[in-house]
């Protein structure tokens, strides 16, 4: 079994204090073989925040990887977001901004979908997709890690990032059988299997930690592989309440049609 934790969106800097303790306590009891962190470590990209952040993965005792979110650029800085964008994320957090790590039969490939300039929206570029795709290997599971999402729900009114559903179509039709992204705030997971890529399941987290009163909850997800098989375990605290609840449990599996619930 490979057991892989998905945390998103951190947003140190606007981030709910109290449940810093709370959330390590959980992702270090959960002993996984690899913690992903989909960006959006900080909330504007400020050198104090991402100390804030380094800090917090620091305590992380599982190996970990993390790639950037929009809000790791400065967004108020012009200068900066278009000389040196990453100046503070390379020094605190990595200089590897696509990192790829294996965690038992289960590989995971960062792709760093941040654009400077389009600093909400973002961009899956075609030469990271050549890359993730020519380094697919079945039977292990292949996982895309990224900040913005691949596909969306209708309801969503942010625009989706340039070029990001033709690198969908590319990784589901290379082998890749899962993406993580967060930058919603909103969990969505086997409902996007509806909108037709059978193949790959995304599984958009919502936040960790950002204090955002109208995100309602902050969350993150456990994943066990297991074989076909994958439960995805979610684990919530809402919104004025202390911690973590009981994770809500949901199953699904893999077929030549593609993910279904189990
Ligand atoms: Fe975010
Ligand atoms: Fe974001």
């Amino acid at each position: 079994m490979t057991r892989i934790l998905h945390l998103s969106d951190l947003h140190f800097g606007f981030h709910r204090a109290a449940l810093v303790g709370p959330l390590l306590e959980r992702v270090n009891a959960a002993r996984v073989d690899l913690v992903v962190v989909t960006g959006d470590l900080t909330h504007r990209g400020r050198p104090e925040q991402f100390e804030a952040a380094a800090k917090f993965l620091s305590r992380i005792t599982a190996p970990l990887m993390a790639v950037p979110g929009n809000h790791d650029v400065p967004l108020y800085n012009i200068p900066v977001r278009f000389l040196w964008p990453y100046a503070e994320y390379d020094r605190q957090i990595s200089p590897d901004r696509a990192p790829a790590k294996v965690a038992c039969r289960a590989r995971v490939f960062g792709v760093n979908s941040v654009d400077p300039l389009a600093w909400q929206r973002g961009v899956v570029h075609g030469e990271d997709v050549d890359r993730i795709t020519a380094s697919i290997a079945v039977p292990e599971v292949n996982i895309v890690a990224l900040h913005h999402p691949l596909q969306q729900l209708p309801q969503v009114d942010k625009e989706l990032a340039r070029d990001a559903p033709d690198a969908l179509a590319r990784f589901e039709a290379a082998g890749v059988r899962v993406a993580l992204s967060g930058h919603l705030h909103r969990w969505a997971a086997e409902e996007l299997l509806d909108l037709g890529h059978r193949h790959l399941l995304q599984v958009q987290a919502g936040t960790a930690l950002c204090a955002r009163e109208t995100d309602l909850q902050n969350e993150f997800a456990v994943l066990d592989f297991d074989g076909d098989d994958l439960r995805i375990e979610r684990h919530i605290a809402p919104m004025g309440q202390a911690g973590f609840g009981e994770p809500e449990v949901s199953e699904l599996s893999y077929g030549e049609n593609g993910w279904r619930k189990a």
